[in-house]
This record gives structure tokens, C-alpha cells and sequence, in this order.
């Protein structure tokens, strides 16, 4: 049987920076994403309890939700296949970083929409959690970009031609 991810696709690839009581931050990489609100604004994503994201969301309910462009694929690639527990993901995978407006976690400059969040539940739901985040700053540092959304495993997608409804 197919599994969801190769299902429900293409979905945008997005990386979500988190960090620890201490203050120490990590990347990592996303596609079980969606938007919840518009107004007020709330975004969702699903993390594994085994991700070193989960352990800092457990510490500190803040995440910045980045939105991916093609430049950045190797990067998410990066930051989707190695943990922030082993490695310090921002310096192997080059992301530049500066500090959030209203949230602890840092947003990486190198992405050209940050969202910092603050998390409002997060249920458990089979293997992952559901985090709801209600967005407290938007910084928009490009508003032209093309992002790239991911099948499954290594298949990623770039966005194609527009289409719209004949009616
Ligand atoms: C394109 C892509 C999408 C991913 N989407 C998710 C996801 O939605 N939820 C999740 O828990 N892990 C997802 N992962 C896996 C995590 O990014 C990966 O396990 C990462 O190493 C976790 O890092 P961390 O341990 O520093 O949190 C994805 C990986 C890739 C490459």
C-alpha cells in the first residue's frame, strides 16, 4: 500500500527552527504542513516524537516556519537528513541566522518568508504530533520566490505551469 506521503502531494517544503531551555537552536526539514487560519493566522505541521525538534518543542513552544526556495533544496536535503542531537545543522547546510522579533528560535535570513509562531496545542495523532502555531510576526524579505514541494523520499517537485478553472 502507498504510504500518505506519496498520497497527498506535492506538499511545500518547509524548514522550522526550534530551540532548547538554553537557548540553543536547530533546523530541521518539513512537508507536513498546512495553513489553519486566515485571521488570525494559524499554521500546523506534523513532527515524529522522534525528531530532535520535538524534544525542543517540549522545552520551548516557539518555532519560525521558513518557506523553501529551489536555491535552498541541497540545504533542506541537509537539514532533512541530519539531526540538530549530532550535528549543528545551520553551518553544515550554510543558513544564515539572525535573531527573531517575538520568539525565542532564530529565522534564517536565507529563506524569503519567516513566520514565528508560538505553539497553541500540540495532540498526538499516530506516529507524530500535530503542532498548531499561531503566527506573532511575519517577515516577508522577498516576496518572489519559487518554492519546492516534496513527493516522497528524494522526489521533489518544482512548482509548474499556472492552471485555472475553464468557469
Ligand atoms: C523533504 C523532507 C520532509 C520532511 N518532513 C517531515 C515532517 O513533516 N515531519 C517530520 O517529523 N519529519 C520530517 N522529515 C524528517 C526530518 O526533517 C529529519 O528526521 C530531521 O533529521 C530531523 O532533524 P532534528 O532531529 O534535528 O529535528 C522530513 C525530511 C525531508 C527531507
Amino acid at each position: 500500500m502507498r504510504s500518505i506521503s506519496e498520497i497527498l502531494f506535492p506538499r511545500p517544503v518547509v524548514l522550522i527552527t526550534t530551540c532548547d531551555a538554553s537557548g540553543k537552536p536547530d533546523v530541521a526539514t518539513f512537508s507536513f504542513v498546512m495553513p489553519v487560519s486566515f485571521s488570525p493566522m494559524y499554521v500546523a505541521f506534523a513532527v515524529s516524537p522522534k525528531r530532535h525538534s520535538f524534544k525542543n518543542l517540549q522545552e520551548v513552544s516557539e518555532f519560525v516556519l521558513h518557506v523553501v526556495p529551489e536555491e535552498l533544496l541541497d540545504a533542506s536535503w541537509v537539514c532533512g537528513t541530519r539531526s540538530g542531537r549530532d550535528v549543528d545543522k545551520f553551518s553544515l547546510a550554510g543558513l544564515r541566522t539572525q535573531p527573531s522579533s517575538k520568539v525565542r528560535p532564530p529565522r534564517i535570513v536565507d529563506c524569503p518568508v519567516q513566520l514565528e509562531c508560538v505553539v497553541e496545542a500540540m495532540p498526538e495523532y499516530g506516529d507524530h504530533y500535530l503542532v498548531i502555531g499561531r503566527v506573532v510576526e511575519v517577515h516577508v524579505e522577498k516576496p518572489e520566490y519559487r518554492p519546492i514541494l516534496h513527493h516522497t523520499g528524494t522526489t521533489f517537485y518544482k512548482v509548474g505551469e499556472k492552471a485555472s478553472p475553464s468557469s
